[in-house]
């Protein structure tokens, strides 16, 4: 397909963002063996599919994927197919029972093993499974910012968990929690801060046992140190698991001036029983206990969750304690799955399965009654004026029903519409030719002042206001106009 010595790496990403990073890190490692990365599948010679097996829903997914394949490897015979990524690791050779035409299946950590594999296959055609797990995380560093947007990136800083959630596919499929060295994390930061990157969002399964196992430091002294770094005006994390949410970690919310108002708390459940069967080591009223520790050491901070409906043995009582649950907290979003059987995943074999019927309702439910905390959240940002960190041109409107209420209606998208985060991590567009100050034309990583003017169900709209408002700090507090 292309000139001898010049080959091309097309890589489709399913998953989490700890996916998307390694994404980048496959990229990097083929590298060494003359991949360059292409977003053409058709000009590539290796077609690499890094899958996700959460739910089975992310298993269709890569199917889903891997049937547009054979035509192509038809036309091109030499074409290379892999398989990598989580559902690799659960499946290993049983990939090919299902497509035979997939040439090698890697898992979770054979990222660094990876090229010596391709060429394996350039050479003898063989098919390979390489699902060993490893004791160390590979010192492999993206190719890129592995986010979509130059100013914002990624960094796993650990790998793997130890919780076994009775749901969970994940412990099985990404090994034993392990913690990359914080010198390597920050050193990694430093480089994206001098290539202009601002904001950095630290990716671990349960970032709170960062470092304990080897001794290192922990996750609120890791924070304070990403906090130092030049460049770096905001800094995110996910996940955290509620049980291990420690005080040290929320005062952090309100002695580092660069962690964003946000936290992303998966709760999964609203009922004690539930929560017992899941096996997530904490009760209701420890949750809501954090949730107002957080609320007080940071009255602003935006809270959103995880919620799995349908898990085996949940009555309409516990489901009525999960409703009960989300109107105490009244999420700022959160994300509702339908329960999912995995293989591996101890409640597999739990009796008393809810219905596909049930578990339908009780998501829509859910998802219902989200809709209205979510537009009330942002309903009452409307008048505040917030610091947003401009990510570029906004490619189109994402969303363009206004809420009741509102006043006024944003524009067609047109090249002057921005698009930026609040420190809450809302979506916020605006056009910026409108206003006075458009002397200058915006730069993604800039922070500015945005007055919010109308709220939509997933972003809000907004007029950038004088900057001479400024507070002192970068972490971007709400005041009122
Ligand atoms: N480490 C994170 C979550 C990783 S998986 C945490 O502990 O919260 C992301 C989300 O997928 C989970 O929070 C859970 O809500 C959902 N999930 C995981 N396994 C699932 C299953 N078997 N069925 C439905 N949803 C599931
Ligand atoms: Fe899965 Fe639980 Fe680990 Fe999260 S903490 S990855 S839900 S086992
Ligand atoms: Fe999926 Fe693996 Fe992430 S199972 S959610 S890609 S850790």
């Amino acid at each position: 397909m292309n000139p001898v010595n010049h080959k091309y790496v097309y890589i489709h990403t399913i998953g989490c963002q700890m996916n998307v990073y390694d994404t980048s890190r496959i990229i990097s490692s083929l590298q060494a063996i003359g991949y360059d990365h292409t977003s053409i599948m058709e000009k590539a010679d290796l077609i690499i599919v890094n899958t996700c097996s959460v739910r089975e829903k992310a298993e269709q997914k890569a199917f889903s994927f891997l049937g547009r394949l054979p035509s192509l490897k038809k036309e091109y015979p030499r074409l290379i197919v892999g398989v990598g990524g989580c559902l690799a690791q659960q499946e290993g050779k049983a990939i090919f029972k299902r497509a035979p035409f997939v040439d090698i299946v890697f898992g979770t950590h054979a990222v660094g093993r990876l090229p010596a594999r391709i060429s394996e296959i350039e050479k003898n055609s063989q098919k390979i499974v390489d699902i060993e797990f490893a004791t160390f995380i590979e010192p492999i560093l993206p190719s890129e910012n592995p986010k979509n947007t130059p100013v914002s990136g990624f960094v796993t800083i650990m790998r793997g968990c130890d919780n076994f959630c009775t749901y969970c596919i994940v412990p099985y499929v990404r090994g034993r929690e392990i913690s990359r060295k914080p010198e390597e994390i920050l050193n990694e930061i430093k480089a994206y801060a001098d290539s202009g990157m601002r904001e950095i969002t630290l990716l671990g399964q349960n970032v709170n046992s960062y470092g304990k196992k080897e001794g290192l430091c922990s996750f609120p002294e890791l924070l304070e140190k990403v906090n130092q770094i030049n460049g770096i005006s905001r800094i995110r994390f996910t996940t955290s698991h509620p049980k291990d949410l420690s005080d040290d970690l929320i005062t952090c919310f309100s002695t580092l001036d660069r962690l964003c108002n946000h936290i992303h708390l998966p709760v999964q459940s609203g009922s004690n029983n539930i929560l017992k069967k899941m096996n997530r080591k904490y009760t209701r009223e420890l949750y809501l206990e954090k949730i107002e520790k957080l609320r007080a050491a940071c009255p602003d901070i935006a809270i959103t969750s995880d919620m799995i409906v349908g898990f085996p043995g949940e009555t309409d009582a516990d489901f009525e304690d999960t409703l009960d649950l989300m109107k105490r907290v009244e999420f700022d979003g959160l994300f509702a799955f339908s329960y999912s059987d995995r293989p591996h995943a101890p409640s597999v074999h739990f009796t008393e399965k809810v219905s596909e019927m049930v578990k339908k309702e009780r998501l829509q439910q859910v998802l219902n009654l989200q809709e209205t905390y979510t537009r009330t959240k942002n309903k009452t940002r409307v008048g505040k004026i917030e610091s947003v960190l401009v990510e570029g041109l906004s490619k189109k409107s994402p969303d363009t029903e206004p809420l009741a209420g509102a006043t006024g209606f944003p524009g067609k998208a047109d090249e002057n519409q921005y698009t930026g985060r609040t420190t809450s991590n809302k979506i916020v567009n605006f056009l910026w030719k409108e206003n006075p100050l458009s002397g200058h034309f915006l730069t993604p990583g800039e922070i500015i002042h945005i007055k919010i003017t109308r709220a939509l169900s997933h972003s809000l709209w907004g007029d950038p206001v004088d900057p001479g408002i400024s507070s002192q700090d970068i972490k971007g507090e709400h005041y009122a106009a």
